[in-house]
């Protein structure tokens, strides 16, 4: 079945081109998984002046003009082939031609234009797939205006079905009503669709146009039915919890391979072989070269859900501990600044990068001991999967997908593969660095077994491709 199976992914960020977090990554790397197994899977995202930069001599396709309500909008069609997998390239310059990804006084208009070239784009490339596939907010109006509008209006749409993915549900595409017909050429008969709370709520609007949703864990899935983890959804995820699945995300292990992986200090097999990654990073970081003290490490965007709220409270108890703290991101400048006085106050234990620098994220991976991730919610998390394919040890709070790929370590039966807690708590936390600090410290033989354990899981697409691949199957119909 998979080798006449047409998908095309539609997103706003994939690695390599574009990235700002995790939905890159998987935009980067599951198609390319299912493409081994036979199935034709094709990504569209937008030709933002940055990959145009990055990437001068991609194929022109063809150009047309996409209507937006009242404007009329030049629209080019660029691709390229990365590991195996067709990249669409959606360019216009007024649009995409921005300082960031996201952020823009008109981020509304700039996706509506981006879904609705997406649907314009299938006739001209020759290419009508059986699935389109969404992910968050800025694609939901592809879903959006196929099922309301061009399939009404086109037969060649007709058969299309929509798997509409939610990565994080805080993210919700949410505009006043006003913009409705002026910016999403949306007529009043359908404001009833895309209608929440008395706004324009566009993963409303998709999870109510989609054939199935899915979200990126099994216990994420479950938690977005509550009031605590839904953003105020739920009403409409419980609603539709007919058609909702969680399948968990795999990491693309060849690209993070510290066998083979070229930003790190020295490539390594073994756990032994991170002791250089180690000294090379306290080097760099200007900390003091201390072999036997443990690095502990986030890697993470500095928002509130991730949790550092429980970091702030208790980092100073924390620093009293023979131990050294390096933090790399970018977010909210209350915590970026909290971060930055932090590394003043303790310039031998704390280096605080903030940036976004996906070469410096593989040498702390590699170079760390522990890896910190005490999310308040975690649809997946992709950094745990990467810290342990790189032997550092992860402790997490036990919510969404942290709770499915990381189990408690147990020193007596050595069950488990990292540190976790439970409630929402700073004293918890600490407790369990404490934890993993003395396993460390006191067990080095013990630990070296852990790290070699979490070197060892297998975070690939594999499993979850098989996953994909039967929820695409079962929504065709394939198995009838
Ligand atoms: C978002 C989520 C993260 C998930 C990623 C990829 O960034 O916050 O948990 O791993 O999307 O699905």
């Amino acid at each position: 079945m998979a080798n006449d199976l047409k998908i095309l992914y539609v997103a706003s960020e994939a690695l390599p081109f574009a990235s700002t977090g995790g939905l890159a990554d998987v935009i980067g790397s599951l198609p390319a998984a299912l493409k081994k197994q036979g199935v034709d899977a094709r990504v569209v995202i937008p030709f933002y002046s940055t990959v145009k930069a990055k990437y001068p001599n991609m194929d022109f396709v063809c150009d047309f003009t996409v209507k937006l309500s009242w404007r009329k909008q030049y629209c080019g069609i660029f691709s390229t082939v990365y590991n195996g997998v067709t990249f669409y390239f959606i360019d216009n310059e007024y649009y995409f031609n921005r300082p960031t990804l996201y952020g823009n006084y008109d981020d509304a208009e700039r996706y509506a234009f981006f879904s609705k070239a997406v649907l314009d784009m299938l006739p001209r490339i020759d290419f009508f797939p059986d699935i389109i596939h969404t992910n968050d907010w800025q694609s939901a109006l592809v879903g959006i205006y196929l099922k309301q509008i061009y399939r009404k209006e086109d037969y060649n749409y007709r058969p299309i079905r929509v798997i509409h993915s939610i990565h994080n549900i805080e993210y919700q595409g949410v505009y006043g009503h006003n913009i409705l017909s002026d910016v999403f050429d949306l007529t009043p008969d359908l404001a009833s669709i895309v209608d929440y709370n008395g706004a324009v709520n566009l993963t409303k609007g998709a999870i109510v146009c989609c054939d199935r949703l899915t979200t990126v864990s099994p216990t994420y899935a479950k938690e977005i039915c509550t009031p605590k983890y839904s953003a105020g959804l739920y009403h409409i995820i419980n609603q539709y919890a007919f058609k909702t699945t969680g399948i968990i995300n795999g990491i693309d292990v060849d690209y993070y391979n510290p066998i083979k992986d070229n930003d790190l200090y020295a490539k390594f097999r073994a756990p032994s072989g991170k002791l250089k990654n180690k000294i090379a990073l306290q080097k760099e970081l200007g900390l003091p070269e201390a072999p036997n003290v443990p690095i502990v490490a986030m890697i993470t965007r500095l928002t509130s859900h991730k949790g550092l709220d429980l970091v702030t409270t208790v980092i100073d108890e924390f620093l009293t501990e023979n131990v050294q703290f390096v933090i790399l991101g970018t977010g909210d400048p209350g915590f970026e600044n909290f971060f930055r006085r932090l590394e003043e106050n303790n310039p031998s234990k704390v280096k605080a990068i903030i940036q976004y620098d996906k070469a410096l994220s593989k040498k702390i991976y590699g170079g760390a001991d522990i890896f910190l991730m005490p999310s308040k919610s975690e649809p997946c998390g992709l950094a745990q999967m990467i810290a342990s394919r790189y032997g550092t040890v992860p402790v997490v709070r036990e919510t969404g997908g942290l709770y499915d790929t990381i189990k408690y370590y147990d020193d007596e039966t050595g069950d488990g593969n990292g540190f976790t807690f439970k409630e929402y708590n700073a004293q918890d936390m600490l407790f369990t660095l404490r934890k993993a600090v003395s396993l460390y410290t006191d067990e080095k033989d013990k630990w070296k077994a852990l790290c070699q354990k979490c070197m060892k899981i297998d975070f690939s697409w594999n499993v979850s491709a098989e996953a994909y691949l039967a929820l695409y199957a079962e929504v065709l119909d394939l198995n009838k």
